[in-house]
């Protein structure tokens, strides 16, 4: 038997998983990735087709990050999850993938100084921990398609942050609501949370910042205690990516930042008594800016080192991204250094990707010009299916 294999013979990368009280029957998790395919913040019907075509029965889907209020955006043409009307338009698409037997989450997302007048409202500049913009080696999209410079941002007072945190409860408690299984905070990649947890970014002088790990944290962990008093932990995740620098989110220290936040959440854990549902890491091998833990771009060692100590340390479900191949993915699960895969940019170009990694079929190239383009169809839901059967049933009931 092939060290990578299960009893059975096949890869464990195909077998069951018991992520907390959900039932898997395999370990490819579709990423939660941005597509710019709603309209006025609102989730618009191709998207019940994309999501759909993307399920398996007993599989396991994150959403795009999903805005947590009216401030939370940085990108055009973004789904949010605070009013009715997005409620309601959630809920046809969350219906879509469960007819297919498939398990969705929702990401919740606010980007804080990745913004820009042009999506706050009344052109207020966007909140951060910091009054720091991003540096020019980025720019952010517009909703002419054009790119722009990312603005100061204005630094929220502390007394403010308990609102923000509010809403990120709001946002899972209407999650549930739209009938997602469950919720996935979105802590990583530079956006709001990862702007209070990298010393690169925050430079507060209160109880939200300074060196201070427990302070760096304490956003983090408000957010998390207070969807878990919320929804319950069963139904809760985190996201993080303490190696990884887009948008300037550098960290002098990513793998003791990773562990200061996974002892926090197992010590959660056991104060609540019920595990989250997974912990979610983003390899740094996903951006050519990835960090290690000396704090430089560093070699696929280092990088690992910096993985498995993370996967080590958290008691529970440790989910991996960035860069997994098929190979890469079914070794990472048969050595034990995930629990749970989760693919981007091929599961955007392969809607029947499960069946094409486990028959080891050929893969569609993604192009990333339609990556967050509006056309509800082209570069979204027309890449070709392996077998035409095994494409989605019509939705137009939806
Ligand atoms: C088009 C696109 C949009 C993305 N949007 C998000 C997002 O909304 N939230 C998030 O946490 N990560 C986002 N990501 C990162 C993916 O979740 C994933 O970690 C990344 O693509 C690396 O995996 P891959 O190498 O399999 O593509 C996005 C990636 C891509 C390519």
């Amino acid at each position: 038997m092939a060290p990578e294999t299960t009893t059975q013979g096949r890869a464990a990368l195909f077998s069951p998983y018991k992520m907390g009280k959900f039932n898997l029957s395999h370990r490819v998790v579709l990423a939660p990735m941005t597509r710019c395919r709603a309209l006025n913040w609102i989730p618009q019907p191709a998207m019940a087709e994309y999501y759909a075509q993307r399920s398996t029965p007993g599989g396991f889907l994150i959403s795009e990050g999903t805005l947590i209020s009216p401030t939370a955006p940085g990108f055009p043409h973004v789904p949010g999850i605070y009013s009715e009307e997005q409620v309601a338009a959630w809920r046809k698409i969350v219906d879509a993938v469960h007819a297919k037997g498939s398990l969705i989450f929702c990401q919740l997302w606010h980007v804080g100084r990745a913004s820009h007048p042009v999506y706050q409202p009344g052109g207020a500049p966007p909140i951060s921990s910091t009054t720091k913009p991003i540096s020019a080696r980025w720019r952010i999209l517009l909703p002419d398609g054009s790119y722009g410079v990312y603005p100061e941002p204005r630094a929220l007072k502390s007394y403010e942050i308990p609102d923000i945190v509010q809403h990120y409860r709001q946002a899972a408690v209407n999650a549930i609501r739209a009938g997602f299984d469950g919720i996935e905070i979105h802590g990583a990649h530079g956006y709001l949370i990862d702007q209070f947890l990298k010393d690169g970014i925050n430079d507060r002088t209160d109880e939200y910042g300074g060196s201070s790990l427990e302070n760096r944290c304490r956003f983090l962990m408000q957010v998390v205690k207070a969807v878990v008093s919320a929804i319950g932990a069963d139904r809760v995740a985190v996201r993080i990516s303490p190696a990884i620098d887009h948008l300037d989110a550098m960290d002098s220290n990513p793998l003791r930042l990773g562990l200061a936040v996974v002892e926090r959440l197992n010590r959660l854990q056991q104060e609540v008594g019920s595990k989250l549902t997974y912990l979610h890491v983003t390899q740094p091998r996903y951006t050519a800016y990835g960090q290690t833990e000396s704090g430089r771009p560093g070699s696929e060692e280092e990088e690992a080192h910096l993985m498995r100590n993370l996967r080590k340390a958290y008691q529970g479900t440790f989910m991996c991204s960035g860069g997994f191949t098929r190979e890469l993915a079914i070794e990472a699960v048969a050595q034990g250094d995930a629990d749970l895969v989760s693919f981007g940019r091929l599961y955007i170009s392969n809607p029947d990707l499960v069946l094409r990694l486990e028959v080891n079929a050929p893969l569609n190239k993604y192009n990333r010009k339609t990556f967050y383009t509006q056309d509800p169809v082209v570069g979204y839901t027309d890449y070709p299916f392996l077998n035409k059967e095994s494409g989605p049933k019509s939705l137009s009931r939806l």
